[in-house]
């Protein structure tokens, strides 16, 4: 909580939290022309940051989910790594949203080329069937907790850790994706066919695709955010016309499981054109 943006869900814990520092997200869309002055700002402040000494910097790679389905380069993922590196913080990837094919690669950071020393994996481990998460960490870390003393353990664990039934799950779930990765290397594709009719619509705006997520944001002015009423208006509509569709705020995204058919991603995209085409 303490590392997440002030907002509606933590700002009333505000003073239970510790502080942390945060550096701009230099979020993109297609035909964006500005994306190297945001990423170069960011770079700049988030360099200054680290001059103070920092154990870890963390971020959800490629694609801030919750947040608002924020979509950088790869280019700047990679300009973080090496900075946070040359400053011998810690880099900690969040991949419980982007992880398992959803940014077109097995894992978003490597798409970016990079390797986090630590990494959090859940929702699409067990295919989302079971709940399960890891969080993994490179050797070295790993190693300085092994010892005679006991005093170097790590002493956490959950009352489910390793739950035979969750890893189970996991495993199948693997097998499918290994076996099929074609399910999402080519997905960006699909997305950018369907949305050439979306970008026509007046009120869209900042169409971007990260493999298997399509996101865009909807005009309504000054009023944004994670409570503006318009997503709720369109999650209605489109519930009505068969499609279950979760807005973040004015943000409509499209993060399909990887077992979607191409006539149902088709109907998925006309529903939400219908809708939008009436607002
Ligand atoms: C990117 C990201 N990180 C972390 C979490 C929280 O994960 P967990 O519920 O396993 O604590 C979520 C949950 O939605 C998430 O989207």
């Amino acid at each position: 909580m303490a590392l997440g943006e002030r907002n509606i869900f933590n700002e009333n814990f505000d003073n239970l939290m510790f502080p942390v520092k945060r550096a701009p997200w230099p979020s993109t869309w297609i035909n964006d022309e500005e994306v190297e002055i945001k990423e170069n700002k960011a770079i700049k402040i988030l360099t200054k940051l680290l001059k103070k000494p920092t154990v870890a910097v963390i971020l959800e790679p490629l694609v801030q989910g919750a947040g608002g389905m924020n979509m950088v380069r790869p280019e700047f993922i990679r300009q973080v790594s090496e900075i946070v590196k040359n400053n011998n913080s810690l880099l900690i990837a969040d991949e419980v949203l982007t992880g398992f094919g959803r940014c077109g690669s097995l894992f978003a950071f490597q798409k970016a080329n990079i390797i986090p020393d630590l990494i959090s994996i859940s929702k699409g481990l067990t295919g989302g069937f079971l709940p399960m998460g890891i969080t993994l960490a490179k050797e070295t870390i790993f190693q300085s907790f092994i010892s005679d003393s006991p005093k170097k353990t790590f002493w956490h664990g959950h009352s489910f850790t390793a739950n035979p039934l969750g890893c189970a799950a996991a495993n199948a779930s693997l097998d499918l994706l290994e076996k099929d990765p074609i399910k999402y290397l080519s997905f960006e594709e699909k997305h950018l066919s369907h949305l050439k009719k979306i970008k026509e619509l007046p009120l869209v705006k900042n169409i971007r695709v990260t493999g298997t997520i399509a996101a865009f944001d909807i005009e309504i002015g000054k009023n944004k955010g994670y409570l503006n009423n318009i997503g709720k208006r369109i999650k209605a509509l489109s519930i009505k016309k068969g499609l279950f569709i979760r807005p973040l705020g004015n943000v409509i995204y499209l993060l399909p499981p990887l077992c979607i058919t191409d006539n149902q991603l088709e109907k998925s995209y006309r529903i939400i054109y219908e809708i939008l085409s009436d607002l």
